[in-house]
């Protein structure tokens, strides 16, 4: 047997003893004695006599361990030209004095704070202020318009939010402020108070209710570690469902920081001293485990890069940031490296760099292409590791754990599931199937630590979006298949989510936007294939009989109106006013018959359809050449 097969049986064989060891890693004001409370089935509690203080496992505790002037994260700024490197003693310094900030605005254990920040070191000081004393944050990633902002800000009722006075996207200004003013003004829940950064690209005007992020910290007292319940919240993120209302995740503290900390072992081989990079965003899940929490939980050095992978300055961005801090692990999406190979396809710019201290480059978020992954490793010359989770899972599902024991990889396959993890294949009747047969992708019950308790004020929402499809497992959301070898093949969402360069968004709440649209009689959001992007939305609307208004008009609005609904990041650029839409007998339209003929696939037409005539008339619209991969 194997180290990766021993140590998966020890964790599905005895949890209990598997979990509590892991959880020696972790410095606890009082160590649980326990691992598990399934008491509430299926409401699964970690570590229930556990207390803990994140912010001082991620930061105190190793300064107190004579590591407080080693780098804990770099700020690297290529479009601002910054770059400044926080030790851990710097780090827990500005942590403290905005934790003190924070509680004298009356921010106490349990209350939430919104943070709406591009990617400066301040959104992680917030973030570990909050966890400093107990508070719950909800970062909100800054493509987000402000009636999506609004959403959060009402679900998450924070009593503080945490911004900046812009971002910078490429050479392009976005001011922050006036899109925090507008979600308040939406929303109907009123934040007491508001801290800007102000930063020098340009600052903001202050209202009454705004303060000045330098000014609160200056004469701030520092503020001590709280120790919470390892089962209090420490987060609440927001992500995309089936319906326009985002789902909050949960995340707790004890079982949260167990995972990460041992994965940051078992699957990223980061430990104290050495640098892990993701490039991403602290607004994703990848960016609160990967860019935060899991790397300063090892005592490792993360680099928060404010950027793109290509453009500003060049495409060599991520082998220049690899080289200079000695980059371990760097991990990111699929979609950075097309973007990267799209302007550099010969890989020349890494040519210039060091490179020789990166060892590993994970990728998650989307489906890794083969192209993709081929290009890299050939590139490169190192592990190119793909892995599959999810927001709600926190840390990997699926990886090949190169710290315990790398297996041999293949290509489509994020490989095997990690220990904590009984991940089953079923069909719809919730049988499982055969090795090599697609499926709905589950997860036995009880999920391992750091998997989300519950959605945020909605244990019924949680029970039917992920536990009520197959009695005793939670529903990925994804399906694919299981080979003869164990290794898994994810293939795609059963649901109306799609994957956006690596940002997750719901064609569900895009209709809901095109929907509103006083000319609109009908519509449907669809993920089509992307060379770039690796899917991008695309709406097919239906006007209301007697429009007179030209298409090209109204197609133009509803684009801006998504855009201003839910944000940027949504992409949505191309809306073809249509004839009519495909549907069954029953009024059901055919999304995936149309996502079918737009990926140029051989998508057969269901004995269900209503009228044929649609789909044929349909075809040379949903097939345009520019978004086939
Ligand atoms: N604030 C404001 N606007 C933002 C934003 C932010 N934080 N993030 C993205 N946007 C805007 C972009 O400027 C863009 O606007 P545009 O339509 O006016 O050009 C739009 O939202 C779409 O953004 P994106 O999908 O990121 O496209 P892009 O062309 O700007 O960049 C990539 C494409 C592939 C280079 C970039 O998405 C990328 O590097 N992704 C990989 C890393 C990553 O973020 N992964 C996330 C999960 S791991
Ligand atoms: P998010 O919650 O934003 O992390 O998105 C999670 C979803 O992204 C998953 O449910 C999958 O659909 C998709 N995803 C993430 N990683 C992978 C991967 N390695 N391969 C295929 N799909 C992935």
């Amino acid at each position: 047997m194997g180290r990766y097969e021993t140590v998966f049986r020890a964790a599905a064989e005895d949890p209990e003893t598997f979990w509590l060891r892991a959880a020696e890693a972790v410095d606890w004001e009082a160590a649980p004695t326990r691992a598990l409370d399934s008491s509430r089935a299926p409401f699964h509690r970690w570590y229930p006599d556990g207390r803990l203080n994140v912010c001082y496992n991620a930061v105190d505790r190793h300064v107190e361990a004579g590591r407080g002037e080693q780098p804990a994260l770099v700020y690297d700024s290529p479009v601002t030209g910054t770059r400044r490197t926080y030790t851990y003693a710097r780090l827990r310094d500005e942590v403290a004095a905005f934790a003190g900030a924070l509680t004298g605005l009356g921010v106490g254990r349990g209350d939430r704070v919104v943070i709406y920040m591009p990617m400066i070191p301040e959104a992680a000081v917030a973030m570990l202020a909050c966890a400093r004393i107990g508070a719950v944050h909800s970062v909100v990633f800054g493509g987000f318009a402000p009636p999506e902002l609004a959403v959060r800000i009402d679900d998450a009722a924070p009593k503080v939010v945490v911004s900046a006075s812009c971002g910078i996207e490429g050479r392009r200004l976005i001011p922050y402020k006036p899109l925090l003013d507008q979600a308040i003004e939406l929303a109907g829940h009123r934040p007491e108070k508001r801290v800007i950064v102000q930063r020098p690209q340009e600052r903001a005007e202050l209202g009454p209710d705004d303060l000045d992020w330098a000014d609160l910290v200056a004469t701030a007292p520092a503020a001590p570690c709280v120790p919470v319940a390892a089962t209090d919240p420490l987060y609440i993120l927001y992500t995309s469902g089936t319906t326009g209302k985002p789902k909050g995740v949960v995340r707790d503290c004890g079982g949260y920081a167990v995972a990460l900390l041992w994965s940051m072992g078992a699957v990223y081989d980061v430990g104290a001293g050495e640098t892990m990079f993701t490039g991403s965003d602290v607004g994703w899940v990848v960016g609160h485990s990967y860019i935060v929490y899991g790397p300063l939980l090892a005592g490792a050095t993360t680099v928060l890069y404010e950027g793109k992978p290509v453009g500003t300055p060049d495409a060599g961005q991520f082998w220049r940031v690899a080289a200079e801090y000695g980059v371990k692990t760097m991990f990111t999406a699929p979609t950075a490296f097309r973007a990267i190979r799209k302007e550099d396809p010969k890989g020349t710019l890494a040519a210039g760099y060091d490179l020789s201290r990166l060892r590993y480059l994970f990728l998650a978020g989307e489906r890794l292409d083969p192209e993709t992954y081929h290009w890299a490793s050939a590139l490169l010359d190192i592990p190119v590791i793909d892995h599959w989770w999810q927001t709600e899972t926190g840390w990997p599902i699926v990886a090949n754990p190169v710290g315990i024991e790398a297996a041999p990889v293949r290509p489509g396959s994020p490989t095997r599931p990690l220990p904590g993890w009984d991940v089953r294949v079923l069909d719809p009747s919730g049988q499982p199937v055969p090795p090599g047969t697609d499926g709905a992708i589950v997860v036995r019950l009880p999920l391992p630590p750091g998997a989300l308790p519950t959605l945020w004020n909605d244990d019924a929402r949680f029970v039917g979006s992920y536990l009520s499809a197959y009695d005793g497992y939670y529903l990925t959301g994804d399906s694919g298949h299981i080979d003869e070898d164990g290794y898994v093949y994810v293939m795609g969402r059963t649901d109306d989510v799609i994957n956006v360069a690596g940002h997750r968004l719901s064609t569900g709440s895009m209709e809901e936007v095109l929907a509103t649209h006083p000319d609109v009689a009908e519509c449907a959001v669809i993920g089509v294939a992307d060379t770039l992007k690796g899917q991008v939305p695309r709406g097919l609307v239906v006007l209301k009989a007697g429009t007179v208004r030209e298409s090209a008009e109204v197609e133009a609005e509803l684009v801006r109106l998504v855009r201003e609904r839910i944000g940027a990041v949504a992409s949505l650029k191309d809306v073809a006013v249509v004839p009519a839409l495909p549907k069954t007998r029953s009024g059901k339209i055919l999304r995936k018959t149309m996502r079918g003929i737009a990926d140029g696939l051989d998508e057969p037409i269901p004995s269900t359809v209503d009228d044929p005539n649609v789909i044929e008339t349909l075809r040379p619209v949903l097939r345009r050449p520019e978004q086939q991969a």
